[in-house]
């Protein structure tokens, strides 16, 4: 009998199985501890590039209604500079697209998006393009001259 508790048998030999157990739970967990570890980080990779791909193609129906015009049905170019250039993706920040998109460029055909100045999209829906654009950087075409497409 590893521990005496009482002057019962019965109640030691119970007890020392009732350690037993949980020490045997307590190492299970121990275990699977670094387990969990190694997977969650993928788990929350996965979460993420689910969720920017949903709010890429979120963005690509509203780019579709709003931008294609000028701008080409897959950022390609027209009337106005073409977005979808490694060039144009290289050098422009995801914050300096939305704030462009949102104010617009006075005095060219280029309007101000956002609601707070006047245009039609939600800053979500700003930044739900702007993930779309950014979604086109992977397979971008080589394009230097972009804004003259
Ligand atoms: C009526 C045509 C038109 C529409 C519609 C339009 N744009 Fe533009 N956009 C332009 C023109 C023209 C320019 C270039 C203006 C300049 O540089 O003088 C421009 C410039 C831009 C630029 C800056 C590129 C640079 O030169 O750095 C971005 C980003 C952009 N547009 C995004 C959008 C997005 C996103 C939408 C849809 C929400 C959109 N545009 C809709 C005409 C348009």
């Amino acid at each position: 009998m590893a521990y005496g508790y009482s002057t019962d048998p019965e109640l030691d030999r119970s007890t020392n199985r009732a350690m037993a157990v949980g020490a045997v739970l307590l190492l299970a967990m121990a275990a699977a501890f670094p387990l969990y570890l190694a997977y969650e980080p993928s788990a929350r990779e996965d979460a993420r590039a689910g969720q920017l791909e949903s709010l890429a193609h979120e963005g690509e129906s509203t780019w579709s209604f709003n931008c294609a015009s000028c701008h080409g049905a897959d950022g390609e170019g027209g009337s106005a500079p073409a977005l979808n250039s490694k060039q144009f993706l290289q050098s422009a920040t995801d914050e300096q697209i939305q704030l462009l998109v949102s104010v617009g460029i006075p005095g060219s055909p280029m309007g101000a998006y956002s609601q707070d100045f006047g245009g039609p999209l939600t800053s979500e829906q700003i930044k739900a393009i702007t993930t779309y654009l950014r979604s086109l950087e992977d397979e971008a075409p080589d394009f230097p001259n972009w804004r003259n497409p």
